[in-house]
């Protein structure tokens, strides 16, 4: 590929925005934001439907999970690979995304911070260090327009416990951008781990790291464990 990958984005609210914003300091030519309001309140290239997009090389995807399975059947039908980062998919939207993989590589990652995926692979190891004794819980917070309770995060938290049954409180307040912690109640003591993401910024420079990399990869389906467990570009 000569020059800097052109990049189009799917969805131009608080992420989409940020990711756009974001391109050229991460060497991808942005293209166009798909942004169905047109509303102009963003001082970048736009268009108002997949449909309308020129040729580009990968597409970042941070909308709604109906957004995320659009931009799967989209990025499929014309080779295009995707990163999506949208939460609260049901398994026929997950669907979606795995029959676009057949075809081009795809990554979804319920949240790109190398530091929450850090904890993440760190909990399986405390569960085995504390024992079934420990109680566990897990807590996430949001801003108030979140969509999705629990978050994907917290899923994904749990999920790498390998316990379906743990309980996750859901909290929305303000503008929070994302918090979680996950808690190991013993006899005599708590134990608390806890990530808080200080700005979106974090989750779209991890979406365009993840993107640069899976321009790399074949068609596929990837998670942040193989694209955080490369060298990347
Ligand atoms: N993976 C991560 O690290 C990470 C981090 C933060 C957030 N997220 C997730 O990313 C997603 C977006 O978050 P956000 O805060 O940016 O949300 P947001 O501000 O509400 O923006 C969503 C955007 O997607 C558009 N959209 C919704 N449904 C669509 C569809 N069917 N087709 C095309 N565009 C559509 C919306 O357009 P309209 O205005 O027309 O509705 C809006 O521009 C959420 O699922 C959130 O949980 C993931």
């Amino acid at each position: 590929m000569d020059g800097a990958p052109r990049l189009a984005v799917h969805g131009a609210g608080r992420m989409g925005a940020r990711v756009a914003a974001m391109a050229a300091d991460a060497g991808m030519a942005l293209v166009a934001v798909v942004d169905r309001q047109q509303s102009g309140a963003l001082r970048l290239p736009r268009v108002g439907s997949l449909a309308g997009l020129p040729a580009v090389d990968v597409l970042i995807d941070f909308s709604l999970p109906d957004g995320a399975v659009a931009a799967a059947h989209w990025c499929g039908a014309h080779g295009v690979p995707l990163v999506s980062g949208t939460t609260g998919l049901h398994a026929a939207q997950w669907e979606a995304l795995e029959q676009a993989a057949a075809k081009v590589p795809v990554l979804h990652a319920s949240n790109f911070s190398p530091g929450l995926n850090a904890l993440r692979l760190l909990l399986p190891r405390l569960q085995q260090l504390l024992g079934t004794e420990a109680k566990v819980s897990l807590l996430d917070v949001h801003h108030v327009h979140k969509q999705d309770a629990p978050s994907g995060t917290a899923l994904a938290l749990r999920a790498s416990l390998g316990r379906e049954d743990l309980p996750i409180e859901s909290r929305r307040e303000g503008e929070v951008v994302g918090d979680h912690s996950v808690r190991f109640e013993l006899p005599h003591e708590t134990l608390t781990l806890q990530h808080q993401a200080q700005d979106r910024d974090l989750f779209a420079a991890g979406a365009l790291r993840a993107a640069r990399w899976l321009l790399q990869q074949p068609a596929g389906f990837y998670g942040p464990d193989q694209w955080l467990g490369s060298k990347g570009p």
